[in-house]
Parts: C-alpha cells; structure tokens; sequence
C-alpha cells in the first residue's frame, strides 16, 4: 500500500471578486484555476512560475490563510480546505508558513526567545521552562547563538530573522511546511545559507515543504519535486532532475532557456529563448491553454481546448500541452513554426 501523501490538493480553485459596489467596474481574478498537487511525507514540492502566477494564492489556500472557492486542500487525509477558523486551530499544529519577509511577520514587540516560544504557549505544550527550554533548542537548530534570545527583530540581520521566522514555524514540529519566497529578499550569499539550513532541519526533522518561488536555481537546488504554475495552472510537473534534463512544456522550456545558468562547461547549452510579453491578466478570460497567447508554437488547438495535466511520456511526468506526444516527447520550441518574430501567432496543426 503506498503512503498517504501528506498534502493533497484536487481541483484548487481560488477566484477574487475586485471592484467597488460604489460604481467601479467589477471583474473575477483567476488566481488559481484547478490545481492539483501532492507533496509525500518528507518531500519538498518547489512551485515556480512568474509574478501573479498564482503561486502565493496556492499557498495561501493549503495554510488555510484564505478559503478557496472550490476545491479540496487534504492535510494528513483530512479536508481542510472548508473548516472554519475554530475547526482549523487543530491543524495549526501541521502546517506552518514561512513568508519572504520575515520583518512583517515578526511580532516587533516581542524578543526573539519569545516569539518562537509563542506557538508552544498557544497551544499548551509544557510548562514556561519547558518552553523556554524548547524554544532556546529550535533557535540553536536554526544556527542562531544563545544570546540572541533576549534581542528584537529590529536588531537582527535579514538571514537572523529568516532563522528566527524558521525556528518558530518549526517549534511545533509541523507536517507542512509552506514557504512563501523565504530568501528572496536576501542577498545571494544569504540565501545559500539559509536553504541549508531548510535542507538540514528538513532532514532532521522530516517535515514536507511547499516551497514558493520565482527562481530558477533556487527551486533546482531545494526541490525534490517541481510544479511550473502559470496564469493559475499547473503547466508541468515532475522530479527536479527529470524537468530540467527533459523539460516538455513550452512555457518550461522557455523559462529554463531565459534563466542565466551557471553553467561555463556549456553542459546545458541551450539556446536562449526569452518570452516575450507579460503574463496575460488574470481577469479576461481565456480559452484553451493559458499560455497559448505567448507559446511560439502554439495550434488551433490550443486556442480552443484546454490540455489535461497528464503523463504523456511517463507517469510521474506530467505536462499540461496538446503538442507533447507519446511517441516524439517535447516538441522543439526554437524552431517554431512560427519564425516570423514578434508577437506568436497561432497555426493549424497538419
Ligand atoms: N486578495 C486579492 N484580491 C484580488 N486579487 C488578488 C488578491 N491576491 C492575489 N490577487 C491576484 O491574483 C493573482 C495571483 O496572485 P499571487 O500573489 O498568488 O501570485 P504569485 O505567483 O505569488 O506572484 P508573485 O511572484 O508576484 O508573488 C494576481 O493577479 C494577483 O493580483
Ligand atoms: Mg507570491
């Protein structure tokens, strides 16, 4: 019997009504539009797509920070994805979130030793010196020196409060852990340290991770597995080795192909496809593939009909486009059948 996954999400679907009852024109925000993922018991997730893919949203609504509008969110087999705030304080044991800026998150009223102390006291573990005693343990973990215990957020380095934000979503000892953009703020040298630190503790302790972010080499070096979101969609989703020796969506391959690479054996040598124009708004509506608007090579098809997430060439690799074949895998997007430049257009499949 396989294990059950510690996150599942089916169907996800979270939608903003904007505009004003006052006179402002009203309009619905797509912001996730049918997402399924599953993260195993200690497997970290990385979703990656562009700003306003809908990448926070999805993290928002597996930590239950905003309730979808359709769709079911499984912690540890159980559907949190309609309880009310009274019902979900069980639960907030099992998923905590890490945000990109812990400065806004970190209760400046409050010392380091007690805002990680916090969750144990809401939740009733142990006596003070027991708490005290855990909480000085979790910042020792997160390699934060004894005395910056009695020190506040203000006087801390943006990779110490990172630490701080870590040790207190990690007291608790949570199944899930959502990390929102967590080093996207610090300076690179930071960030290597600070996903270290995730990757250590995470092995130490076990807990899954949906980890959130814009970038490339980021998600590469974290990620067990990855999912590409883009306009509120999963578009591909596979192992962090597999997607980036055999990306297959084109919005993949055009990622991996814009992302600077350190790369001076010239292993990868791809050649450098950049996408052109922005991620379409979120509010007009769309037909078939969502990103059929920017694909170089996208088909009658694609304008139409919307293409299942599936395992086209292998079962743990699954892409989301109607040009991956059983037979020929990825098509080649830098030969397309569009070369005439600019804007994409779109081409009759024959
Ligand atoms: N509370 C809200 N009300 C209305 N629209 C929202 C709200 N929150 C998010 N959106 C919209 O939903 C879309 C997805 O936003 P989201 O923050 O999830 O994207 P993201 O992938 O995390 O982007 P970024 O990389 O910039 O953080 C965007 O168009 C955003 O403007
Ligand atoms: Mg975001």
């Amino acid at each position: 019997m396989t294990e059950q996954p510690v996150l599942e999400v089916t169907g996800l679907v979270k939608h903003y009504q904007t505009g004003s009852r006052l006179g402002g024109a009203r309009s619905v925000v797509r912001a996730v539009d049918g997402v399924d993922l599953t993260i195993g018991r200690g497997e970290i997730l990385g979703l990656v797509g562009e700003s306003g893919s809908g990448k926070s949203t999805v993290g928002k609504c597996v930590s239950r920070l905003t309730t979808p509008t359709s769709g079911t969110v499984k912690l540890l087999g159980r559907d949190i994805s309609t309880l009310t705030r009274g019902q979900m304080r069980p639960f907030r044991n099992d998923v905590h979130v890490v945000f990109q800026d812990p400065f806004s998150s970190l209760n400046p009223r409050m010392t380091v030793g007690q805002i990680v102390m916090e969750p144990l006291r809401q939740h009733g573990h142990g006596n003070r010196r027991e708490r005290i005693g855990t909480a000085a343990e979790m910042l020792e973990r997160t390699g934060l020196s004894h005395d910056i215990r009695s020190r506040y957020p203000h006087e801390l380095s943006g990779g110490q409060r990172q630490r701080v934000a870590l040790a207190r979503a990690l007291v608790l000892g949570p199944s899930l852990v959502v990390a929102d953009e967590p080093v996207s703020a610090l300076d690179v040298s930071v960030q290597a340290s600070i996903l270290n630190v995730i990757l250590d503790l995470q092995a130490d302790m076990g807990f899954s991770c949906l980890f959130i972010t814009h970038d490339l080499s980021v998600v590469e070096f974290i990620s067990d597995r990855i999912a590409v979101m883009y306009l509120g969609k999963i578009m591909e989703t596979t192992t962090r080795g597999e997607l980036f020796r055999d990306p297959q969506h084109p919005y993949t391959q055009s990622l991996l192909s814009a992302a600077p690479v350190a790369d001076p054996a010239g292993v990868r040598n791809r050649d450098r496809i950049i996408l052109s124009g922005d991620l379409p708004s979120p509010s007009e509506p769309v037909t078939g593939c969502p990103f059929h608007s920017r694909c170089p090579i996208a088909i009658e098809k694609c304008v139409t009909d919307v293409p299942p997430l599936a395992g086209i060439t292998a079962p743990d690799h699954l892409t989301a486009c109607h040009l991956v074949t059983a037979e020929s895998g990825a098509p080649d997007i830098s030969a397309p059948i569009n070369s005439m430049g600019g804007t994409p257009s779109v081409h009759n499949a024959s």
